[in-house]
């Protein structure tokens, strides 16, 4: 049985052991306070375990990747409820740096390959089965998740899962007031999504996104302080 509070207190016991060089695109304080937001973290980690049992009953050996792994706590996540094998992706040398401290305390380095690098480049040597990738601020446009996934799934078994599973957006314009929903597969997102309107006369956006991580577990926007929190874009 996995404790998601007993993995949330070694995290939080290791989080006073780091170190933010700013070598990444984004500072590595961003990742980390992803990693202490209570609320997120165990819908992904629900959702984690919940998709990485369901592979098991299709596949002999489940591969995963965690691209933007940050702390490396999504890909410990899937480590911890099964999963065969994990590589981790960063960018931030910080990044890589934590996840090798967690994963060490955790005893799960040989199920592990670490990659300091661009997860829209990565090459993996053989297809693998979840591709985990919260790189999401809110709305898709300040970081890679749409390049990342589309250029990982590729690698994907075609029964394989992709976390976040679907998304929900609802962009409301000012001063029109007009509002509409758009609901989005990950395995199937379109790469040139964008919420931006072409329309010159929308002097304001209103964007919420609600996230389907997996089957029933959703976050909600606003629900926790890290993920998609209602935001204005323009
Ligand atoms: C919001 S943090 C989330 C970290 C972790 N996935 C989690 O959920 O706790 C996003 C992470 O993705 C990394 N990242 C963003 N774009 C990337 C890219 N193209 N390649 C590799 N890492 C990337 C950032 O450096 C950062 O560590």
């Amino acid at each position: 049985m996995i404790d998601f509070d007993a993995i949330q207190k070694t995290l939080n016991q290791s989080f006073a052991i780091y170190r933010d060089s700013h070598q990444g695109a984004l500072p590595f304080t961003d990742a980390l306070f992803c990693a202490q937001d209570v609320i997120r973290n165990r819908a992904f980690f629900q959702a984690i375990q919940i998709a990485v049992t369901d592979l098991k009953f299709q596949f002999h050996s489940v591969y995963v990747i965690d691209a933007g792994c940050g702390t490396g706590l999504l890909g410990l996540y899937a480590l911890l409820s099964g999963a065969d094998q994990c590589v981790f992706i960063d960018n931030n040398p910080d990044a890589i740096a934590f996840t090798r401290l967690i994963l060490t305390q955790f005893q799960l380095m040989d199920r592990a390959t670490i990659v300091l690098g661009d997860a829209k480049l990565y090459q993996p040597s053989h297809p693998f089965h979840l591709l985990i990738s919260e790189t999401i601020v809110s709305g898709f446009v300040e970081e890679d998740f749409l390049p990342i996934i589309t250029h990982l799934k590729t690698y994907l078994e075609p029964e394989g899962l992709v976390i976040p599973q679907a998304f929900q957006v609802k962009i409301t314009e000012r001063p029109s007031g007009s509002a509409h929903s758009i609901s989005l597969e990950s395995k199937t997102i379109p790469t040139d999504f964008s919420v931006l309107p072409s329309d010159s006369t929308v002097e304001v956006i209103e964007l919420a996104m609600d996230t389907q991580l997996y089957g029933a577990i959703w976050l909600k926007s606003g629900d926790c302080l890290s993920y998609c929190n209602p935001r204005i874009l323009q």
